[in-house]
């Protein structure tokens, strides 16, 4: 019979305010890197805002520096999909820190387009959770639940197929 097979996920990017100028230029790595973008939306967020998509780093001495640097211009939030989106997004923009990965991911957004550790181009989702949390939270409502439903419903259809 037909089966269903769905190898897709999704993962919740954002281009940075250093480089949200240079979105058309981003969006075109990451397309030719085989993402679909499903949704984007421009965006200057509020302090209260950003402090809310950040709240896990609450605390932390980079914290106010981050929001700070987060509301000071456009961000451009993409919901990416490719299977295994939320590993494969964060590969190709490499590591957290411009010099890490201008040492040992040259190829990435982050060695190309980041200039330190706070100025590092674009942000994406760590884990299945903070997609959801952050898709939602950008283009509201639980946009990622039908996925999660499907593949919480795989295994059953195999096993009746
Ligand atoms: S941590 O410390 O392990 O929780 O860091 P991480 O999960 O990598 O996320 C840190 C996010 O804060 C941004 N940021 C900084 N990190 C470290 N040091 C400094 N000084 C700093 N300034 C800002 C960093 O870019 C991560 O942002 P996102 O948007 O999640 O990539």
């Amino acid at each position: 019979g037909a089966s269903l097979v769905r190898t897709n996920e999704r993962t919740l990017a954002m281009i940075k305010p250093c480089t949200s100028g240079r979105a058309a230029e981003v969006i075109a790595e990451i397309e030719a890197a085989g993402f679909v973008v499903c949704a984007k939306k421009e965006h200057q967020m509020s302090v209260p805002q950003a402090s809310e998509f950040y709240a896990e780093h609450d605390g932390k001495e980079f914290f106010k520096g981050l929001v700070d640097f987060m509301t000071s211009g456009p961000v451009v939030a993409l919901l990416l999909e490719k299977p295994n989106a939320i590993k494969e997004w964060r590969a190709l923009m490499g590591p957290t820190a411009t010099s890490k990965a201008k040492e040992e991911a040259p190829d990435s957004l982050r060695a190309k387009y980041g200039t330190d550790n706070t100025k590092n181009a674009t942000h994406g989702s760590d884990s299945f959770v903070s997609a959801a949390r952050e898709a939602a939270f950008w283009f509201g409502g639980p946009v990622l639940a039908a996925e999660k439903t499907l593949a919480m419903i795989k295994p059953i259809v195999s096993e009746l197929n």
